[in-house]
């Protein structure tokens, strides 16, 4: 049987820095606040002149370095973002140009914070069942072009940022299972409540800004992925101990501590960047991945836990060895 094995890790971080301090001048706030309830030190922030499709782009050219592919290699280019470049073309088809591929299959998949999850379900799918042999799976977003700044409960959480990870087929063990799940019924608890085909005319204002009932997405966050992090290992029939590292999306250190805790890992065996990213919805799995595989943490042969809980609800859940 053939699996999809992650052959390259990539990530990218605009340059500009927005510490807790800066969010002090701006709203009513302050460092020790947002350290305690969220983990936050600070977060980077995409340059006016800077798009999702450029970012990911950065973080692309870097995860092929390091699987030693070339753009030529590609026949499936999936990014994962709800901060798209445009209504269309897709991110994907723009990321494609970038890299001078010609050809091959380039879409979005729009989950917010699951996104990447979802897109490596996606990936490792068409791998499997013999569709694509070389995978780029991309998470990038500008979430900071979605941010209202005089809102304290939700402009401290986000930052801009892009992970990428090249995707082969391999008689090794890569992807042992993914778990995708979604309730449309949570929609209003967290949301950009203009788009398209709705609310037009604010998003002509400039007034598409997130908005979230942080309590309650607190709540079922820590329930669900307690819940999918059980999913997984049961599908698979292993325990907690067999886990080597846990890459939570990074959303909240006290979301992270809860699920690390229910799965008994010690906090040395789990990937945190929440502090030094903020939350980066579709490219915080990929970064913190990169960044540990980068930093000579996680090593090849490890198992990996990553999970996600996001906008719409989503969440899922991806096992693999590295
Ligand atoms: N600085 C200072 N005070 C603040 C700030 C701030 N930045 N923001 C809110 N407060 C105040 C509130 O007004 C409130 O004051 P009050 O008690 O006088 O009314 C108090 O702090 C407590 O507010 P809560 O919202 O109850 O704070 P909580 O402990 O829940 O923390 C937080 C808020 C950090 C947003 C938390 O609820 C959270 O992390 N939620 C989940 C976020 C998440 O995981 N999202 C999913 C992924 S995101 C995506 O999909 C795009």
């Amino acid at each position: 049987m053939s699996y999809a094995r992650i052959t390259g890790t990539g990530s990218y971080l605009p340059e500009k820095v927005l510490t807790n301090h800066d969010l002090e001048q701006m709203v009513e706030t302050n460092d020790q606040w947002i350290r305690e309830r969220t983990g936050i030190e600070k977060r980077h922030i995409a340059a006016d002149d800077q798009t999702t499709c450029d970012l990911a782009e950065q973080a692309a050219r870097r995860a092929l370095e390091a699987a030693g592919r070339s753009p030529d290699d590609i026949d499936l280019i999936i990014v994962a973002t709800t901060t798209p470049d445009r209504v269309f073309p897709s991110t994907a088809c723009l990321v494609q140009q970038r890299l001078d591929i010609h050809g091959c299959a380039a879409f979005d998949i729009q989950a917010v914070c699951t996104g990447f999850v979802y897109a490596l379900g996606v990936a490792d799918k068409f791998i499997r069942t013999g569709a694509a042999k070389c995978a780029l799976v991309i998470g990038a977003e500008t979430l900071s072009r979605i941010i209202d700044w005089t809102d304290r409960s939700t402009c401290v959480l986000f930052g801009d940022g892009a992970g990428a990870v090249i995707l082969e087929a391999s008689e090794e063990p890569g992807i042992l299972s993914t778990h995708l799940h979604a309730d449309g019924n949570y929609e209003s608890l967290l949301t950009v409540n203009v788009g398209v085909s709705s609310n037009f005319d604010a998003l002509v204002r400039g007034e598409a800004y997130i908005h979230m009932k942080g309590n309650e997405v607190f709540r079922m966050a820590v329930n669900t992925l307690g819940r999918i992090v059980d999913e997984t290992l049961e599908a698979n029939h292993m325990t907690q101990a067999d886990v080597d590292w846990l890459i939570p999306h990074q959303a909240n250190i006290r979301i992270i501590n809860a699920t690390a805790r229910k799965l008994n890992m010690p906090p040395e065996r789990v990937v945190v960047t929440v502090d030094q990213h903020g939350n980066t919805s579709a490219a915080s799995v990929p970064m913190a991945l990169d960044v540990a595989v980068r930093d000579g943490r996680i090593q090849r042969g490890e198992t990996l836990l990553m999970e996600a809980f996001g906008g719409g609800f989503t969440w899922g859940s991806a096992l693999l060895k590295f």
